[in-house]
């Protein structure tokens, strides 16, 4: 699956999603999504089931063997599930857990012989691909940064420290770009639609250009983003897959 040129394939592909774009993938409750960034092979969480993980993989053309960093954004079994039918396969990889994981999920990783990096602070991981850092929040979390020649990419697992506040995260180590989209679950499912909006408000002042409310972010967030981005919404879904061309202002 290695590419020989960045060009000719998405920056993320998600894997598993709460949806679906393709008949022929399923959907499960969780997320998990491919990143191809700087000749590196990325895994972004699990989703919450590793036949899925491991079906979608493979019609997506996908090959496990080839990740090299594989970083969870925090320890849901949603986002969690999927871990061991990627290390059954592969444990020639570097894991990114947040510090705050359990000893128990650690060291379990550990006994699989794989490299685990404890992630504390805002750090780049490999040229261009950062992570937020462990934030708090009722459950503690990483976000993924990627610099692409649109702007700068977002992608969050659950949103639990607060969608905007990951996004103000990521304003605050790239003062000097743009926010090219926020993507993934943004935990919106029991917001009202005034707070919902007031989020929306708060992503156009810090000039996220694209938003892509997927996993847990819920209908009423999906519904409000998709009318007020218009065709600056992308939907996302298992089998979607997203490119810098494709983030133009
Ligand atoms: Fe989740
Ligand atoms: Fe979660």
């Amino acid at each position: 699956m290695k590419p020989s040129s960045e060009d000719t394939w998405p920056l993320v592909t998600v894997v598993c999603d709460n949806y679906t774009t393709r008949e022929d993938l399923e959907a499960c409750w969780g997320f998990s999504c491919l990143i191809r960034h700087g000749g590196k092979v990325i895994l972004f969480d699990t989703g919450s089931d590793g036949m899925v993980l491991s079906k979608n993989m493979a019609r997506l053309g996908l090959d496990p063997a080839a990740i090299d960093l594989l970083m969870i954004s925090h320890q849901h079994w949603d986002h969690t599930g999927g871990i061991y039918s990627i290390l059954d396969i592969n444990r020639n990889l570097r894991v990114l857990v947040p510090r705050s994981f359990s000893p128990h999920f650690k060291a379990d990783m550990k006994r699989y012989g794989v490299s685990v990096m404890e992630i504390d602070k805002t750090q780049e991981i490999s040229p261009g691909f950062y992570t937020t850092g462990e934030l708090d929040g009722p459950v503690r979390e990483q976000a993924a940064l990627v610099q692409t020649p649109a702007g700068v990419v977002v992608i969050t697992g659950c949103a639990h420290p607060g969608i905007v506040r990951i996004a103000q995260t990521a304003k605050a180590i790239f003062s000097e770009e743009d926010l090219a989209l926020v993507m993934g679950g943004f935990h919106l499912l029991d917001d009202g639609e005034e707070d919902i909006l007031e989020i929306i408000g708060q992503f156009r002042s810090l000039g996220v250009r694209y938003a892509a409310a997927s996993h847990c972010s819920g209908e009423r967030a999906r519904r409000l983003f998709a009318h007020e981005y218009g065709d600056h919404f992308i939907r996302l879904g298992a089998g979607a897959e997203i490119s810098p061309s494709d983030l133009k202002s």
